[in-house]
């Protein structure tokens, strides 16, 4: 089993250059099926959520070839209406996205039940709701969600909850819809309007994305396009607040620094500079930083992939912070962990109130998802001492070579392995 080995301590100084993201490449990837000519994909990340998407639909028949590391070219005339139930599809959340567009193109889609990460119940009512709308039958069998009509007809949807995931999916299936869809209370995320860019690339006519009313003309076909994803505001967020903890200087590159705004305005108010130019932000914390309160909320507020990073940084600034969860239930179980390092948090039902301490001390943690795995690797970066950091597994869903990147800016990051016969000397090695 692979785990990091962190000696703490080092400020975080250097550029860092930001990936595609994730949360945008994996309903663009499921849409790219959805013409019968061939799609050219750039700027995709090179993580484990992505490589299960793209097995995903390959076992259903689309051609995908990988021109480089980040480039793909996609043509799904081939797709069998087969089940999509790949073992690695079940890990990832963004499966569901295939039921959108299937249900779009074929008016008939069987996908596996998605898991994603344990951070609390994460109900598809709305997704379901949106799909019934457009006149598809909707029953759950064997694990499998199972959507199918004759002929998908535009409707007016009211989402009763911002959801990122129900605005894709149905944003997706009203692609090919007969008619005209309104989605109101829409999610604002970037990757909703990336998604909506890209599908508008391939012919459909949506409108109003990135505002709460969505407007789509379904179109009978989709054509090919050439497109190339956003970059990672979690991820550019991750190493913006990974510079901050561990005093650094960090130049954050292919960003768009509007997407970063409520992280921005949060690093501002707890006394760091942030410089922002075109397509980057750099991050400067020369001095302790100070208490503040956060609430996560649905774009444009402060995300709630963001706010473990926020929780191990507000853990060693000066005061008392109170950082409230408004999106998911379960999402302060990594508490235990960084606690473990000396943080003085204590959480009451979604609220963390922490009082802030002068130093964590490395300490052997257990990443419990992938954005609460980052943050506490940004604990262990900023910790007296040495830390190991196992279940890895979930961070690279999401992070591409993050301790590469992490090591380039001066962190002693390593990735090790329990299973390696030269584990010992390794470690002996990293300690020396
Ligand atoms: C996406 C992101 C995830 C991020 C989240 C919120 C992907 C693959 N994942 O997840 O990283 O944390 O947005 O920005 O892009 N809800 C319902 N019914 C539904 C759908 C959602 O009640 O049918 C609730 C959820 O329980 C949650 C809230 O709505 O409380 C927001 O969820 P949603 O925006 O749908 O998150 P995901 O799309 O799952």
């Amino acid at each position: 089993m692979e785990f990091y080995s962190i000696r703490g301590g080092n400020p975080l100084s250097g550029e860092v250059d930001i990936a595609g993201a994730k949360n945008a490449a994996l309903p663009i990837l499921a849409a790219s099926i959805m013409s019968n000519e061939t799609v050219t994909v750039e700027n995709v990340p090179d993580v484990s959520d992505i490589r299960a998407i793209l097995s995903a639909i390959e076992n259903i028949g689309a051609v995908v070839q990988r021109v480089d590391r980040h480039t793909f070219r996609i043509n799904g005339s081939r797709i069998q209406d087969a089940p999509v139930e790949d073992e690695a599809v079940k890990k990832i959340r963004g499966s569901y996205y295939l039921i959108g567009s299937l249900l779009g193109k074929y008016q008939h889609a069987e996908v596996t039940l998605p898991k994603g990460c344990d951070i609390g119940l994460r109900p598809i009512d709305q997704h379901v709701k949106g799909f019934r709308a457009l006149g598809a039958a909707i029953r759950i069998e064997h694990g499998m969600i199972i959507a199918e009509t004759r002929e998908l007809a535009g409707s007016h949807i009211y989402l009763d909850v911002v959801s990122v995931g129900a605005t894709i999916n149905i944003m997706m299936a009203a692609s090919m819809a007969k008619g005209l869809t309104i989605i109101e209370n829409a999610a604002k995320e970037p990757h909703v309007v990336d998604l909506a860019n890209f599908l508008n690339s391939m012919g459909a006519q949506i409108k109003g994305a990135g505002t709460d009313v969505i407007r789509i003309r379904g179109v009978q076909r989709l054509h090919a396009t050439e497109y190339s994803i956003i970059p990672d505001q979690i991820e550019a967020g991750t190493y913006m607040f990974a510079a901050a903890a561990t005093h650094g200087d960090v130049t954050i590159r292919n960003v768009i620094p509007k997407h970063l705004e409520s992280l921005t305005a949060k690093l501002g108010e707890i006394g760091c500079q942030v410089e922002e130019s075109d397509d980057a932000v750099r991050v400067v914390a020369n001095r302790r930083l100070s208490s503040t309160h956060v609430k996560t909320l649905p774009y444009p507020g402060f995300p709630t992939d963001m706010q473990p990073q926020i929780t191990v940084l507000l853990g060693l600034s000066d005061g008392t912070s109170i950082v409230t969860e408004s999106i998911f239930e379960s999402r302060f179980k990594y508490v235990d962990e960084l606690t473990r390092m000396g943080a003085q948090i204590r959480v009451e039902s979604n609220t963390a109130i922490i009082d802030g301490v002068t130093k964590y001390t490395g300490a052997s943690i257990v990443a419990p998802d992938l954005r609460a795995g980052a943050a506490l690797v940004i604990a262990a970066l900023a910790a007296e001492g040495y830390s190991e950091v196992s279940d890895i597994r979930y961070i690279e869903r999401g992070y591409e070579d993050f301790p590469e990147k992490l090591r380039a800016l001066g962190a002693d990051i390593r990735l090790l392995d329990t299973d390696d016969p030269q584990l010992d000397s390794r470690k002996a090695l990293h300690l020396a």
